[in-house]
């Protein structure tokens, strides 16, 4: 069979197994990005043994706990403890003097993995004398993933990089003042862990719960097409405060979006928007 042919019957084919999944399960992945999913779906195809992904189909249709194993290739789990720095930097120096204003504080890491994002952010919200009065809501669709931020533990082999991010992110202490070392592993605090709310929510389904005065929301609209990307931003939109912020990943941005008018730039560089005012 010619490549043209194959490569159109595998598009088919992704394009019904996703379909499959969102009648089946209600994860919708039809709006990502397919030639990432793609790639990843060809690596499950080898974990699970399969030809094509029509056999993967009847597999994930006939039998939940390989939906399971699968939504682990379907998601990327990919995270760091003060990724990129500078942005966590631009949020002390920029972003927390005005949260420092608010009597409470809610922060909403939406797509959070297995929490680095969270920790980082509850620890500088510490540093800066915020976290008593804050409460940060979790959010991803991957269970597994949720479940790992809830128990707060990593790697230990992880720790000397996690440390050197939170240096550079302008972090006012040590890394190790919240955390206790175990057989190879770190726990981080329940005092942190007391001002987090993890749950199950898919920014391409459901709808906002919380009213929040800083988004987060890093590395996740990558993996979007759009019009996927357009419904979260939107969902953003409707749950930031009067003049909340908006915090993106490094290679995402609102400049091409249909929400870009209804945000100000705040520290471009660092992908950090506020909701516009009168909105
Ligand atoms: C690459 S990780 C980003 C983790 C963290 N925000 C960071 O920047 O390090 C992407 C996360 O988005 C989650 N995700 C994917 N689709 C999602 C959706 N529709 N709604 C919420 N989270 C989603 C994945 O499960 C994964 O945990």
């Amino acid at each position: 069979m010619p490549s043209t042919a194959k490569a159109r019957i595998a598009d088919i084919e992704q394009r019904l197994l996703l379909d499959a999944i969102y009648h089946r399960y209600h994860y919708d992945f039809r709006e990502y990005a397919q030639a990432s999913l793609k790639r990843r779906l060809q690596s499950a195809l080898t974990q699970f043994g399969c030809k094509t992904l029509s056999q993967l189909q009847d597999r994930v249709l006939h039998d939940p706990p390989v939906f399971t194993e699968l939504l682990q290739f379907l998601t990327v789990q990919v995270s760091d403890m003060f990724r990129d720095p500078s942005y966590f930097l631009a949020l002390r120096n920029e972003v927390v003097p005005i949260l420092r204003t608010y009597p409470s504080i809610k922060v909403w890491v939406a797509g959070c993995s297995a929490g680095e994002e969270v920790y980082s952010l509850a620890i500088l919200l510490a540093e800066e004398g915020l976290l008593e009065r804050a409460m940060i809501y979790a959010t991803d669709i991957n269970p597994h993933a949720l479940r790992t931020a809830e128990q707060g533990v990593f790697d230990m082999d992880r720790v000397a990089a996690f440390s050197a991010n939170h240096a550079r992110s302008g972090g006012r202490s040590s890394l190790s003042d919240y955390y206790t070392a175990r057989y190879g592993r770190v726990v981080f605090d329940k005092r942190l862990r007391e001002h987090m709310v993890f749950s199950d929510h898919s920014l391409a389904t459901d709808s906002v719960f919380a009213e929040v005065h800083l988004i987060s929301c890093r590395n996740v609209l990558i993996y979007f097409e759009r019009d996927l990307q357009s419904r979260a931003l939107g969902l953003f939109h409707e749950a930031l405060v009067h003049r909340g912020f908006l915090g993106l990943g490094s290679r995402e941005s609102l400049r091409f979006s249909a929400q870009a008018g209804n945000f100000d730039d705040f520290v471009l560089e660092d992908r950090i928007y506020r909701k516009k005012a009168g909105q």
